[in-house]
């Protein structure tokens, strides 16, 4: 059983899940794109980041984003968590449109390249403050929806913390925890709310070399068969070895997208040849 698996047993089922009032409007799960990107451009003080791009992603897929610094990556990743609008274009999660749908309603958690954790908090606070605002489905209940419990909250928490290999560290201050540390705290504190979709953001970027290797390793222990895991990331040798798709980008579209094997081994666009190359000097 792999890693999200163990997880997904211990917290209720995504049905019982949902907050009903700030649920999502009913979906079609018609297709295998969990999302679908149609036609998006973003255009930043007069200047075009994304210039009409189009992409599909499948439910489950591990797809690793490539492509060098101002091509739109991180961009693109704010637009699917609704971080950002597009200014021309529609993407569907499961089908439907969601470009009206703010962050916290969406199926999406995102780890970014600095951690940004409460500083005031625990370990364990940190990676339980989104647990407590969230409402689960309870037919028994005053209006159909209630909290999580407290024993609740703190089996899903020391699970998270138990997966990203910090079961013993909910008490600790962040401040005390190494940089490797801290950017696991933030991937549970993104797990503990059972996401159909995971987005990192160049995650190992701020760390030194040594604290890269943990951090991916708890990524491509989570690659699992029902979440969709986006991952912007300047490691190669990862991006090549977990990835089911690679999508390589520049200047605000897609270059070329296809198998690592295609990508990485049999690059057809002179773009990618060139950052490849350019990749292996570093
Ligand atoms: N809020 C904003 N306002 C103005 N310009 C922006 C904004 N956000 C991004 N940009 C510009 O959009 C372009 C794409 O930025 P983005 O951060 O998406 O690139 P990236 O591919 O993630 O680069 P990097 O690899 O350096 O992280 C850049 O030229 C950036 O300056
Ligand atoms: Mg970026």
């Amino acid at each position: 059983m792999n890693v999200l698996d163990k997880i997904k047993g211990i917290l209720p089922k995504k049905e019982n899940a949902v907050e009903p009032e700030i649920a999502p409007a009913p979906v079609s799960k018609k297709g295998e794109n969990i999302i679908e990107i149609k036609g998006i451009t973003k255009v930043f003080d007069g200047v075009t980041v994304l210039d009409d791009l189009s992409l599909g992603i499948k439910r489950g897929q591990f797809v690793t984003l490539l492509g060098p610094s101002g091509c739109g990556k991180t961009t693109l990743l704010r637009l699917i968590a609704g971080f950002e609008t597009p200014t021309e274009g529609e993407i569907y999660i499961e089908g439907t449109p969601i470009t009206s749908i703010p962050p916290f309603k969406r199926p999406v958690n995102t780890v970014f390249q600095k951690y940004a954790l409460f500083p005031h908090l625990n370990v364990f606070k940190n990676v339980a403050f989104g647990l407590k605002l969230k409402k689960v489905a309870d037919p028994t209940a005053k209006n159909g929806v209630r909290k999580y419990t407290k024993a609740e909250i703190e089996e899903k928490v020391n699970n998270a913390l138990k997966l990203v290999g910090l079961a013993d560290y909910g008490h600790r201050d962040v401040n005390s925890l190494s940089g490797g540390q801290q950017q696991r705290v933030a991937i549970a504190r993104a797990l503990v709310m059972n996401p159909d979709i995971l987005c990192f953001d160049e995650p190992t970027s701020a760390l030194d070399p040594e604290l890269t290797g943990e951090v991916l390793k708890v990524i491509r222990e989570l690659k699992s068969g029902d979440t969709t895991m986006v991952v912007v990331t300047h490691e190669m040798e990862f991006a090549e070895d977990v990835a089911d798709k690679v999508i390589f980008m520049a200047n605000g579209v897609i270059e070329e997208a296809g198998t690592p094997e295609a990508v990485f081994k049999n690059p057809k666009s002179e773009k990618t040849k060139a950052f490849l190359a350019s990749r292996k000097n570093v």
